[in-house]
């Protein structure tokens, strides 16, 4: 259904790469509601050069986590290429370098969406990649800078002919960080001019959505990044609705709660018990959004400082009147 290089994947749906978020962890509990190809957050290539212990952490894998992409920032060709010596060493199926990263801690190092002002630099480096990767190379952009430099059609025609295997396009510009409208017309637009495959980005935070980006777009796949916050159901329902245009009712709270428990155990795995109650203390926020009443519970969830602490809360929702009428509405 969808070719990037050598790489055959049966679903268009992709998980996202999101940096604090897409950990191990999370890309096992959305690949049991069908998501397939998933990816880490992104790494530093400079960090990796480095040999940084929580840079190679980040690249943990398992043998239940394919396929799986990596994707990399940076914008000096040395860091790079030292980057790719350890990459290379993975069993990765997709490399993705990031052109997209609004952050400004990244764009004022010339990193990121700062490529977006640079193509033909980005192009250069795109080769490089291209030439010393061991797997099939993407690029991740934005429509572009700002409004008056939305230069995404040339960007991504660069990247073409540099060999990339597939592009990602977020359609929104680097100032428009995650809000305003997401440009549909201009995905349509580079997906005309492209012969590989266009994923668009942006507002896939339901199945009508994600409908929407299908068909004012004529894009090749989708990247699923915040409608998969505490909701790896969202991959079933996108594809139920895509194949039956019918919208699945939401989970169960019996559902949510068994979900959440075995996130956490996945957590505390990976993590370790200290870190990784921390760490799913946010997926807590998300998995409970729309419930009803959940604000003294999400309070609490704060100071859980051990597995039990966060077992016992978990175990709580059972006892709240949560909103599922609206949970549903909201998630649809
Ligand atoms: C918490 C968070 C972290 C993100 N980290 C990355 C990242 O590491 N690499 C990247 O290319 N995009 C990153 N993104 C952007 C997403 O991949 C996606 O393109 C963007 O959120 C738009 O999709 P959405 O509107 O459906 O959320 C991140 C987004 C969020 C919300």
């Amino acid at each position: 259904m969808l070719k990037i290089g050598n790489l055959k994947l049966r679903s268009n749906l992709i998980l996202a790469p999101m940096s604090g978020v897409s950990d191990l962890p999370f890309r096992l509990i959305n690949r049991k509601f069908g998501c397939e190809l998933a990816f880490m957050e992104m790494i530093n290539a400079r960090c990796l050069g480095y040999k940084s212990r929580k840079t190679e952490k980040l690249l943990s894998t398992h043998t239940k986590d394919k396929p799986l992409g990596v994707q990399l920032l940076g914008s000096k060709e040395e860091f790079i290429l030292k980057a790719l010596d350890i990459i290379n060493k993975y069993a990765f199926d997709v490399l993705d370098f990031n052109a997209a990263c609004p952050e400004r801690k990244v764009t004022r190092r010339g990193e990121g969406a700062s490529l977006l002002k640079e193509p033909k630099k980005l192009s250069t480096l795109l080769k490089i990649i291209v030439k010393n990767s061991s797997f099939p190379v993407t690029v991740k952009i934005r429509s572009g800078w700002d409004k008056n430099s939305v230069n995404a059609k040339e960007v991504a025609l660069y990247a073409q002919d540099a060999g990339i295997k597939g592009l990602f396009i977020h359609g929104r510009t680097k100032i428009q960080g995650y809000s305003a409208k997401v440009d549909y017309d201009l995905i349509g637009e580079v997906k005309k001019v492209l012969e590989i495959p266009v994923i668009a980005s942006g507002d896939i935070l339901s199945a009508g959505l994600a409908g929407k980006m299908f068909a004012e777009t004529g894009c090749d796949g989708v990247i699923i990044a915040r409608g998969a916050l505490g909701n790896p159901w969202i991959f079933k329902k996108i594809e139920h609705f895509l194949k039956k245009n019918k919208v699945l009712p939401g989970p169960s709270k019996e559902e949510v709660i068994a979900t959440m428990l075995e996130h956490l155990d996945l957590c505390v795995d990976f993590h370790g018990p200290r870190r990784g109650v921390i760490i799913f203390r946010k997926f807590f926020i998300w998995y409970t959004k729309g419930f009803r009443r959940i604000r003294p519970l999400r309070e609490k969830v704060c100071r859980a400082r051990t597995p039990e602490d966060m077992r016992a809360l978990i175990a709580e929702i059972k006892n709240h009147h949560c909103g599922f009428g609206i949970r549903c509405f909201l998630r649809v």
